[in-house]
Formats: structure tokens, sequence, C-alpha cells
């Protein structure tokens, strides 16, 4: 089980001090703060939202970053994996998650597809993000190969987040969602994958399901913070699935997953409680109701009378 960012006592004092001075209001989180959180070693916490209601509640918790993950494919939309979400189905969660955020950074996903075929294409998706979804950073999975596209992205003014190790968008090619970097030779590539997108200017690296030492190393490497997922207690932050943590995906969760509430037991009682009082005539109540006044109760019941009169 992954233990995250919770630091379970003995920390240093700057990781349990917030940036923010305790009674100030709470700053803006941009790409500039998270590296100063990094400078600072104050752990960078993010969550996965995909609309108003999720998106501010997770904002109102202060968590840094709200990611709006191409997993609302599985979350949200219920298909098997990721590939198939588009670029219009991820702005339009994007959408509703801006609405919702006011203080962490908003991070929109490149869908499967969406830069893979060109670099002008890949450009003007992400602007699409920023400039129709209001995202502050665009993620794209991939390493040393995409290094090139994200100098490119920056170019035009994209803040841009990388993602290595396990990527969910290759799944075909790896062969399943399996922890990757086991191998003197795959360590290699992990270290050149994030020295390239830390050189390349990302703001920030998520690291997916590798092994603990392989992400210290890489945390220690390089300047952009690191984001941890199944990835060990030491990068520089931690991000989880809105969904994975709140037991909302009704499949049994991954090793570094831990529950922190569960949603569906909430919900579940909540439905089955409004059925047996809709059946059972116990909802709505008079005191639920809307009601006439008095005047138009008595206008009413004149009307009524005189019509049954007149039927008589
Ligand atoms: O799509 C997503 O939600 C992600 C996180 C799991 C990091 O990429």
């Amino acid at each position: 089980m992954c233990t995250g960012s919770i630091r379970q006592g003995g920390g240093a004092l700057e990781d349990i001090v917030s940036v923010t001075p305790v009674g100030e209001p709470r700053q803006k989180i941009t790409v500039a703060s998270l590296r100063e959180k990094k400078l600072q070693h104050q752990t960078i916490t993010c969550l996965t939202a995909y609309d108003y209601a999720s998106a501010r509640l997770v904002d109102e918790a202060a968590i840094d970053i709200v990611l709006v993950g191409d997993t609302l494919a599985m979350t949200i939309l219920g298909h098997p994996d990721t590939l198939s979400v588009t670029v219009d189905e991820m702005l339009h969660h994007t959408r509703a998650a801006r609405r919702g955020v006011k203080h962490a950074l908003l991070v929109g996903d490149m869908p499967y597809g969406s830069y893979h075929a060109s670099a002008d294409d890949a450009v003007r998706n992400a602007v699409r993000f920023m400039k129709e979804a209001g995202a502050e950073v665009v993620k794209m999975e991939g390493g040393e190969k995409r290094a090139d596209l994200i100098r490119r992205m920056i170019d035009a003014e994209i803040p841009m987040a990388g993602h290595i190790g396990l990527t969910p968008q290759s799944v075909n090619l790896m062969g399943g969602y399996k922890v990757q970097g086991k191998s003197l030779a795959a360590i290699e590539q992990l270290m050149r994958d994030a020295v390239a997108l830390d050189r390349a200017g990302v703001a920030f690296l998520v690291l997916e399901g590798i092994p603990r030492e392989v992400a210290a190393m890489i945390t220690e490497e390089v300047a952009t913070p690191t984001i941890g997922i199944g990835a060990g207690p030491d990068c520089d932050g931690q991000v989880l699935v809105f969904h994975d943590i709140l037991n909302l995906t009704f499949t049994p969760p991954a090793k570094f997953v831990r529950r922190y509430g569960d949603a569906a037991a909430l919900i579940t009682d909540a439905v089955h409680a409004f059925q047996e009082n809709v059946v059972s005539h116990q909802y709505p109540a008079d005191s639920e109701s809307y009601h006439l006044s008095k005047e138009t109760q008595q206008a009413l019941e004149t009307v009524l009378e005189r019509k049954r009169g007149m039927r008589r």
C-alpha cells in the first residue's frame, strides 16, 4: 500500500509547515510555487477531479494540483481503458472542473491520439485545453521521445507536465498495466526519460508504477517536482485518482491505492433509503411540499364547488 505524501511523524520542520502562513488567505498555486515547494521540501498534493463538484471539494481541501486526467475514460465514462476518450470529451470535463477550482493548479490531460500524429496537431490540441477549458498546464505521456514536442509546446506558451513509467496510453505496447523500471536497462531508460523532460522544461513530472528506489533516484536527479502514483513515498508529491480513494471504481484497488472513504456505500445507502421512502409514501412529507396561500385555497375551493354544482 502506498504511504503517499502522508509523513508519519519525524519529518523535518519544512515538511510540516505550510507555505501559507496560518491565518493568511490561501495563495494560488502556480508552476513557480510548485518549484518552490520542491526547493523547500514541502510535499505536493494532487488529486484527479472531473467535474465541478468534485473539483470544488478537492480545491477547498487545499490540494495543490487538480488533474483532469484521461482516467475519466474509465472512472466517468465506463470504458475499459483510457484509449478511447476524445479531446472534446476531455475539454468538456476540464471546463467543468475549471468552474470549481480557485487556488489549485488546473491540469488538463492530452488523450491518446491527440499528440501522436504530428507536432502541429499536438500544439493545436494543447492550445484548446488552455483557450477553451482554462487549463493552466497540459500533461502528456512519454519520456525522451516526447522531449522535442514538449519544447515546441513550451515555445507556444503552454506549460507542460510529463508522465513516465507506467503510461496507461501505452497499455498495448507494455502488454498490460505492469510496474516499469525493474531491470537495469529499464532504469537507465527511465532516468534518460526523466532528464530529457526535465531539460525540456516540464512543470512537473508524474512517475507512475515504478519501484520506490528508482523514483527516489529520479527525484534526486531532476529539478522539476516529481509527483508519484505507485512510485513510493520519496517523490516530491503524490497523486491518486479521486474515484480510487473513495471506492467508486467497481474494481479491486491497485497495491498503491489507499481508500480514504467509501462513497459507494454512502451513495448506495442514500439511494436505497430514497427508494424505500418513495414506495412507502414517506417521501415527500407535507413539510417538503409547497402550499397555496389560505386565500387562494379558499378561492379555488369556491371555484371547484361552483363547478360541482353546475354538474349536478
Ligand atoms: O489520467 C490520470 O488520471 C493520470 C493520473 C493517474 C496521474 O494520469
